[in-house]
């Protein structure tokens, strides 16, 4: 168990500074080694997300502060957000500290960095800090979440979906051993509006009148699409069906609060699109919701409230936890709507183009709501899992640019492109250029 008893008045003075991002890196951040706010990229007031979206100048101070991958163009940024540089040196100062310290400071002073970490966590997020504990990673969370789950009982169905992350609808699928449950696996078009996923989800739902329990992806991995997990938990709700979201790949991609979202629990990355070192996740329960998921099997107290006690991760990576703060103070400088429609710019410049190719198929959202920087295609008609990975290779040896093949949709495996906030529109016309040449 983690100790999650933090404060409320620092949260009520972090909260406080939420108005703007330019005051949010005034009052956010300074962990423990502090990022001066002098040295973050802070957005001009004044200007709206979608107009500093297509601001060059903006986003080359902002790619100042990271260092490129060498050797290619990098267009894989799914699998976990680089730390722009006054993260990882605060990361690495922590480190330092940690290791020459040892015991001493583990023992003696990580609580109160800790403390400090949920605490900006949960203020960004809009939740309590005591609904927050910090894991090692999205994975760690949906694991206790799902498996922890304590309302099943034999004959109730649990619902998963293409979309979801493949270990997540394996560990769903488990269910039918473990619990004598029947897991019914719903298909969502290669396409769709948000309109059609909160109409695929009705369906589903009033088909299985014995659903009790459902995976939801706020954003999934292969294609970026966003359900609008708002109105399809509502409809849950109404059916007495209980949500498990998996926000790993949404917080910092999207600008919400958690509770935007109406959800009782979620699961998060912080090493993701909030630029923390690697190795922090989160796992957020809803007050007045913690009896339905059992206290992690490990812990001492069986009838423990808190929800610290539903995971038991043993030691952690202490550094990387001391450098949350910075990693939150500099996602906030930017500011996450600016974030977000920077990203989702990006993500126009080349799936508009590839719209218009009659060779290529591109994959996911059909409205903007449904859309994230994070886009998916794939050749015409080439949908299998070999067709992505001969399309990943050819993309990389033959045009210099790294992507990865994404597996799992109902519709087939795709090639996934994730710009982050230093990518370039270079980068993007590279990437273009290879799709109106590519042939197999
Ligand atoms: C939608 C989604 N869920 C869960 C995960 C698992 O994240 P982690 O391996 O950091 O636990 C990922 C990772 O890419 C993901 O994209």
């Amino acid at each position: 168990m983690i100790n999650t008893n933090v404060g409320k008045l620092s949260r009520r003075r972090l909260m406080a500074g939420m108005g703007t991002a330019a005051a949010g890196a005034m009052l956010w951040g300074h962990g423990a080694l502090g990022a001066a706010s002098d040295s973050l990229p802070e957005s001009p007031s004044g200007t709206s997300a979608e107009d500093l979206a297509r601001d060059e100048s903006y986003w080359q101070r902002v790619a100042s502060f990271y260092d490129r991958t060498e050797g290619i163009v990098n267009l894989e940024h799914g699998y976990w957000g680089k730390m722009p540089r006054p993260v990882q040196s605060s990361y690495l100062q922590a480190l330092e500290r940690v290791n020459t310290q040892n015991s001493f400071y583990a023992r003696k002073e990580f609580s109160s960095d800790y403390r400090r970490a949920v605490e900006q966590a949960a203020a960004l997020l809009g939740a309590e800090p005591d609904e927050i504990v910090l894991t090692r990673n999205a994975t760690e969370s949906i694991q206790s979440l799902i498996l922890q789950y304590d309302s099943l009982k034999t004959g109730d169905s649990v619902l998963l979906a293409d979309v979801d992350y493949p270990s997540f609808k394996t560990l769903m699928r488990s269910l039918e051993q473990s619990r004598g449950v029947k897991a019914v696996e719903l298909a969502l078009p290669r396409r769709a509006t948000q309109a059609e996923l909160l109409a695929a989800y009705t369906e589903a739902f009033d088909a299985n009148p014995k659903l009790k329990l459902m995976l939801l992806t706020h954003v999934s991995n292969q294609h970026g699409l966003v359900l609008p997990v708002a109105k399809i938990t509502a409809e849950a709700r109404l059916r007495g069906i209980d949500v498990i979201c998996d926000n790993a790949q949404s917080w910092g991609l999207l600008d919400y609060r958690i509770t935007d979202l109406g959800v009782d629990w979620a699961a998060f990355n912080l090493h993701k699109w909030i630029g923390a070192p690697l190795g922090v996740g989160a796992l957020y329960m809803r007050r007045g919701t913690r009896e339905k998921i059992k206290v992690h099997p490990g812990e001492r107290d069986l009838s423990s409230k808190s929800v610290g006690a539903r995971v038991h991760p043993g030691t952690i990576n202490f550094a990387a936890i001391i450098a949350v703060p910075d990693a939150l103070g500099f996602h906030n400088a930017v500011g996450g709507a600016n974030k977000t429609a920077r990203l989702r710019y990006l993500n126009e410049l080349w799936r508009e183009e590839a719209e218009t190719l009659s060779h290529i198929e591109v994959l996911g959202g059909a409205d903007p709501e449904s859309r994230t920087g994070m886009g998916s295609f794939r050749l015409l008609g080439k949908n299998s899992d070999d067709d992505a990975k001969a399309l990943q290779k050819t993309l990389e040896a033959d045009f210099g640019i790294f992507s990865v093949a994404r597996y799992g949709l109902a519709d087939g495996a795709c090639v996934r492109i994730t710009p982050q906030v230093f990518t370039t529109p270079n980068d993007l016309r590279q990437l273009v250029s290879a799709l109106k040449r590519i042939t197999a």
